[in-house]
């Protein structure tokens, strides 16, 4: 066992706090990681306000990178010395969706058997199964996935959640592609995302919509070829025109994808489709939200597909080594969504920062 800070979320609503974390060594397939970087998501805002479970205190935390430090018996994928991205989409093998082939649906994914605990042993619960906001976290070793060394921990972590679920919301879930005219609705990191994963996939036209102008520009900048700025102009009404200009008679986009997790904006994709366009909700809402009132001619008239995209469809160790490849070769900034750099007690005042809009990802960064 070893004693280690890390930063946990004590009760519903209450401010982060830098607490001492008790890591137990790696029992049989665990492995002990050296944190080096991980990105703040809504996610762990989300997990503190009580919104995902009551299963107070959560070690927060799950976009990371770093290096293995110790394994458990039994443990072949990694060792020591191994530079992962962590990942919580660990696949079993052996749930009725991996045994029909449907990896990326496991039901059953592994986490670490032992608890991480505070130093008077009240056990932990990790975001998504990971804590990383820690110096050294215990994890299941499927959820290392080994990346090239050379990549930056802190932009190649940030695959560990947002950036995947958003690439893998418009090339997974949305199968986007060349000739598919793409509508994002939320640009934080995980809109921003799957704009750069629509890019990645040559779709056009690809239109970003946000109430933040700020957030506007930045999806420009990673291969938004049109904006809208829903505190102003009406969103379904615009994507409408926008598609139309390239696709004569185009009622709405091939795909739109969802990134805020509200039933407005929800609302707001699935009138700003195509007839038969696909709409994929990766934003997570809270549970006292409910679908507006839609009537079912419109679900049946305009046909297509309602999807949800958990974690982005992904398969770590097949998307993680490609994206880092494409990420070293220059295809996919990553780095562009490394808004800034901060110290591990400063992820109070990143959550802030986060509500107001001011950045796309802060990144925790292990000194
Ligand atoms: N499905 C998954 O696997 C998965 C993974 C990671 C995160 N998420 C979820 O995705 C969502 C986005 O995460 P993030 O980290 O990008 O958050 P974020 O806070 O960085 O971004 C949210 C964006 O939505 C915009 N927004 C807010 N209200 C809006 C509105 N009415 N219309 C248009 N835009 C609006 C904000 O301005 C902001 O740019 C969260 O709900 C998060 O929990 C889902
Ligand atoms: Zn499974
Ligand atoms: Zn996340």
């Amino acid at each position: 066992m070893q004693q280690v800070t890390g930063v946990i979320a004590r009760s519903k609503g209450a401010p982060v706090e830098l607490v001492t974390v008790n890591v137990p060594d790696p029992g049989p397939g665990e492995a002990v990681v050296a944190v080096q970087a991980c990105g703040v998501c809504h996610t762990d805002l989300h997990y503190r306000e009580g919104g995902i479970t009551d299963e107070f205190p959560f070690l927060l935390g799950h976009e990371a990178a770093g290096v293995v430090e110790a394994v458990g018996a039994g443990v072949t994928e990694v060792a020591p010395g191994d530079f992962v991205v962590l990942n919580w989409r660990a696949v079993c093998g052996q749930c009725r969706a991996c045994r029909r082939g449907d990896l990326h649906h496991c039901f059953d994914t592994h986490n670490a058997r032992q608890p991480m605990t505070l130093e008077d042993g009240t056990e932990l619960s990790p975001a998504l199964g990971i804590g990383a906001f820690v110096e050294k976290t215990l994890v299941a070793a499927g959820q290392c996935t080994k990346v090239d060394p050379d990549a930056r921990p802190a932009a190649v972590g940030l695959l560990g959640c947002g950036v995947m679920a958003g690439i893998g919301a418009a090339i997974n879930t949305g199968g986007v592609t060349r000739g598919r005219s793409v509508a994002v609705i939320g640009c934080g990191g995980v809109g921003v995302a799957a704009i750069a994963g629509s890019a990645l996939a040559g779709a056009n036209p690809i239109i970003a919509v946000d109430v933040d102008a700020r957030k506007l520009e930045t999806a420009r900048r990673m291969g938004a070829t049109h904006t809208i700025d829903s505190s102003a102009t009406d969103p379904v009404e615009e994507i409408r025109r926008v598609c139309a200009r390239t696709y004569s008679g185009a009622e709405g986009a091939d795909v739109v994808i969802e990134a805020v997790g509200r039933p407005e904006t929800w609302r707001q994709a699935f009138y700003a489709r195509d007839l038969a366009g696909t709409l994929v909700l990766v934003g997570v809402p809270t549970p006292d939200m409910t679908v507006p009132e839609l009537p079912l001619i419109d679900v049946f008239g305009r046909g297509g597909a309602l999807k949800s995209s958990w974690y982005g469809d992904c398969l770590p160790s097949r998307d993680f080594p490609m994206l880092v490849d494409l990420y070293r070769q220059g295809r996919l900034d990553l780095d562009a969504f490394v808004t800034e750099e901060i110290a591990i007690d400063e992820v109070e005042a990143a959550f802030e920062k986060m509500r107001r809009g001011d950045v796309l990802r802060s990144v925790v960064v292990m000194s």
